[in-house]
């Protein structure tokens, strides 16, 4: 009963039987076969897979945006085991607000916002942190992703790879315990997308967050724990010993 759940052993996040499908009858469409995860405190988990093999689907259902058919997502916040999908919906929103960060494809940023006041206003409005401490905040993680030039830009002034290092540090700027991150280098050249890889990797590393990276480029192999492979809506634990025919084998 007196189970430790803040161990580093235990899961922080954990998947069991995930169903979920899309579409009736002739046109049902079957993205998550059963699908079991466990990821843990402090990894960055990476999920690869050709398009339309479930990779989206299954990161919205482990992050509480999409209700899977069948199955249970088990995530641990301080107070120990959630089961997300039991939860209210606006229970399921807190959840979601006071503990994960997001990086979408589109980046969803607001248009009226400079990139600054995109990041000021999680830390403002999702964590009630006060104006000049929150524009330190996000100003020096808008250094950090070398955006400290476009400070003051709107998205419309901003290139795709600069809307979505944007992005990216409005999800790692509340420092959040879970991050779900759906092909956050797809608008990167590699040396962005690098950086990008590295500031995931530290956020897993140096504040023991669980990070889960939707991408379908092998150059990150080489930077996360754990690797899994995504096809027809089944999952297997990539390894990463074995170099793909190919490619460089993630040897740099
Ligand atoms: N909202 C939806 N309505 C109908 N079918 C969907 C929807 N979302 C995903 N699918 C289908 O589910 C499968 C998996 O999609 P998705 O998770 O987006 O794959 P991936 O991210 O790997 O490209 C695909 O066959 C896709 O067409
Ligand atoms: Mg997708």
């Amino acid at each position: 009963m007196n189970q430790d759940t803040s161990s580093p052993f235990s899961p922080s996040l954990q998947a069991i039987g995930l169903v979920r499908s899309f579409g009736d009858g002739a046109h049902r469409r079957v993205a998550l076969h059963e699908v079991g995860l466990d990821l843990f405190p402090g990894q960055l988990a990476l999920l690869m897979g050709p398009s339309g093999s479930g990779k989206s689907t299954l990161l919205a259902v482990l992050s509480g945006l999409l209700k899977p058919d069948a199955g249970k997502v088990i995530s641990q916040d301080k107070h120990g085991p959630v089961d997300i999908w039991s939860l209210s919906d606006s229970k399921r929103e807190q959840f979601r607000l006071r503990n994960s960060g997001f990086v979408f494809q589109g980046y969803n940023l607001f248009p009226a916002l400079t990139a600054l006041q995109q990041l000021e206003i999680v830390l403002k409005w999702g964590q009630g942190i006060g104006g000049r401490t929150a524009r330190k905040a996000a100003s020096e993680m808008l250094d950090r992703l070398g955006l400290s030039g476009q400070c003051h830009k709107k998205p419309t002034q901003l290139s795709g790879g600069e809307k979505q290092r944007v992005a990216i540090g409005r999800a790692l700027v509340k420092k959040p315990q879970f991050i779900f991150a759906d092909e956050p280098t797809s608008a990167l050249d590699w040396e962005n997308g690098k950086h990008v890889v590295e500031l995931l990797r530290d956020a897993a590393h140096n504040q023991g967050a669980t990070i889960f990276v939707v991408s379908h480029d092998p150059r990150m192999l080489p930077y996360v724990d754990v690797a899994y492979h995504l096809e027809d809506g089944r999952l297997e634990e990539t390894d990463r010993s074995v170099p793909a025919l190919g490619s460089t084998g993630g040897v740099l």
